[in-house]
């Protein structure tokens, strides 16, 4: 029985899919709570933005079932940002619903403030460097009255640094912002630091190896005890963990 008290954003029912003949998706079942931070990992190619298409309801399964509860935005690796607006237009894409102009101005300033892009409301994407243009993607999806955010590997174009800044980014500004997220990533470690649940999937076609939850507070450091418990623990299931001697 379903706790009454708690709302499912996204629910998965025996979703299989295929591409004419290729076999990507096997049976997933999943559930996501609202304001929880569901972290998808797998190997390339698994289907993992198969399985983000078919949260947000762009495509359909071949067979099961997708239930939505609530407004979703989507955030892409790289370049989801018009080239030709600028910072303050750009984030204004996610406010397009909101009529009244004072509150929209109002709502934009907040959300350059929120990305600390004070200065840079004028600059075009070209002229911000990457992890400046993914703090946009950011205030962006998070604009408005969205619910629900899908993020398709969004850190992963980025330099390790600048990828550690961003996650931290994204704890803080989900702080003030709460929402639901479901985040794919390839990088084991960013699942460990910033998941509530990891969902590991298999090789293709993938089924889910394993759902793993990580319940220390956020944000996390890369070298924290649970984050390195849960990075063993996801090598593990992927098969990534030391080799033997004799496979060396
Ligand atoms: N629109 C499509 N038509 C046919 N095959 C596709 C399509 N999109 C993805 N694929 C194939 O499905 C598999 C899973 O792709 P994808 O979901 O993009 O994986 P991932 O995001 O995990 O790398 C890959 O083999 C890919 O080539
Ligand atoms: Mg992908």
């Amino acid at each position: 029985m379903s706790d009454e008290n708690e709302i499912w954003r996204l629910t998965l029912e025996n979703v299989s899919h295929d591409y004419s003949g290729l076999a990507v998706l096997r049976n997933l079942n999943l559930r996501v709570k609202a304001g929880e931070m569901v972290v998808i990992v797998g190997p390339s190619g698994c289907g993992k933005t198969t399985l983000l298409n078919l949260l947000s309801g762009y495509i359909k399964p071949s067979s099961g079932s997708v239930e939505i509860d609530g407004v979703i935005r989507t955030v892409y690796q790289q370049d989801g940002l018009f080239p030709w607006l600028t910072v303050e237009q750009n984030i204004a894409m996610g406010l397009r619903n909101l009529d009244d102009k004072q509150k929209r101005e109002r709502e934009i300033k907040d959300l350059v403030e929120l990305i600390h892009l004070e200065g840079f409301e004028h600059h075009y994407p070209h002229q911000l460097s990457g992890g400046m243009r993914q703090r946009v993607e950011l205030a962006r999806v998070i604009a408005g009255d969205s619910d629900i955010l899908l993020m398709d590997e969004p850190f992963s174009a980025l330099d390790y640094q600048t990828r550690l800044r961003m996650r931290y980014e994204l704890v803080r500004i989900l702080k003030k912002r709460p929402r639901t997220v479901v985040f794919v990533t390839h990088d084991i470690e960013e699942a460990a630091q910033l998941a509530d649940k990891v969902i590991v999937l298999s090789t293709r076609p993938a089924h889910i190896s394993r759902k793993l939850n990580i319940n220390t507070d956020r944000p996390r450091n890369p070298t924290s005890d649970s984050v390195i418990a849960a990075t063993r623990e996801i090598l593990d299931v992927l098969g990534l963990e030391t080799p033997t001697g004799k496979d060396i």
